[in-house]
């Protein structure tokens, strides 16, 4: 039996590596998540250190899935202890556990290393992360890096997939505002058009995820550094339009030339993705394809007068 423990089995990404990997035979899938338990889930605070030693030496998982971090970025400009804490010392800890016990180990990274000023970024491109969410995803891949050999860190974009509600990812947030700007005494509204994103589906990162943990079951574990993304370039303007078009909704949006976050973002870390592309590893949905399923399984209302 296979055994793959998947830490943060309850947030956007981690709910699409279940789908994919809970139906796959032979293999062993156990999920933790922190607030968000069910009876299936084990609850599991990373940054115990006892409780993750404890869980991996009962486990004995074959492979870690690091899919739990603290992703907002201004979440992690405003208290980057608490950021580091979980996307950094966490990390060591889960590392550390899976090398005591053999256990291959994948963490989860982003394209916010890099600055975004001369893409595309290969993986040995010299990373220089302009926030603190940024710093922290760099120095959680030195963490592992640095504490076992038998691990990868798998870099990616802006995330969109089934949702539990709208601001679970940048790209569903929009939702609610391109919808109240079909109204007719409403203000148009404003969506960047200055940062150049690359939305990636989370089941289709699960399928990557899907193939690398086959190469390790197969004994030729990818290590070191792997990146993945879409290849759909748009700004939070074009997603918006998109999203209307799908939704069916006259929004009336306004493109912003200039940055319109408080916390600095890179305007363009499109992520080359030629290591996994060349192991054959991977899978793109269109976006309208993508976005459109998103949107039919919400589990939210649209929140005013569509469809
Ligand atoms: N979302 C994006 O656009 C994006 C883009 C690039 C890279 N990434 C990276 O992709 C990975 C997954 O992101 P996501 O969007 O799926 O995040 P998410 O939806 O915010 O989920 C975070 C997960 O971490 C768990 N967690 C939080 N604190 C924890 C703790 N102290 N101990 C154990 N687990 C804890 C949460 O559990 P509970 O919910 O049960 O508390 C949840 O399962 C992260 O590494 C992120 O940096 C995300």
């Amino acid at each position: 039996m296979f055994t793959v423990a998947v830490i943060g089995a309850s947030g956007l990404l981690g709910r699409a590596v279940m789908r994919e990997l809970e139906t796959r035979p032979g293999w062993r899938v156990v999920p933790t998540a922190y607030r968000r338990t069910d009876a299936r889930t084990v609850a599991l605070d990373i940054r115990d250190a006892e409780a993750v030693a404890s869980f991996v030496g009962r486990v004995r998982p074959d492979a870690i899935v690091i899919a739990a971090a603290e992703r907002r970025p201004d979440i992690c400009e405003r208290d980057p202890a608490a950021a580091r804490a979980l996307n950094v010392e966490a990390v060591r800890t889960v590392a550390s556990a899976a090398r005591a016990c053999g256990a291959w180990v994948l963490s989860i990274s982003t394209d916010y290393v890099f600055d975004g000023s001369a893409p595309p970024y290969r993986i040995d491109d010299e990373p220089a992360p302009l926030n603190a969410y940024g710093r922290s995803k760099l120095e959680g891949e030195r963490a592992l890096t640095e504490t076992t050999g038998f691990g990868c860190v798998l870099r990616l974009p802006l995330l969109f997939g089934p949702i539990v509600d709208w601001s679970e990812s940048a790209v569903t947030s929009l939702v609610p505002a391109i919808v109240a700007s079909q109204a007719p005494d409403a203000p148009p509204a404003p969506m960047d058009a200055w940062a150049t994103r690359y939305p990636t589906y989370t089941p289709d990162v699960a399928y990557v995820i899907r193939g690398m943990l086959e190469r390790h079951a197969e004994g030729e574990a990818v290590c070191g550094i792997a990146q993945w993304s879409a290849q759909e370039p748009m700004t939070k303007f074009e997603i918006a339009t998109r999203i209307a078009r799908a939704l069916r909704v006259p929004a009336r949006l306004v493109p912003q030339a200039a940055s319109m976050e408080t916390t600095p973002r890179p305007r363009d870390c499109h992520l080359d993705s030629s290591r996994l592309d060349a192991l054959g590893i991977g899978r793109r949905t269109p976006f309208d394809v993508a976005i459109a399923e998103v949107l039919d399984a919400a589990p939210v209302p649209v929140p005013a007068q569509s469809r």
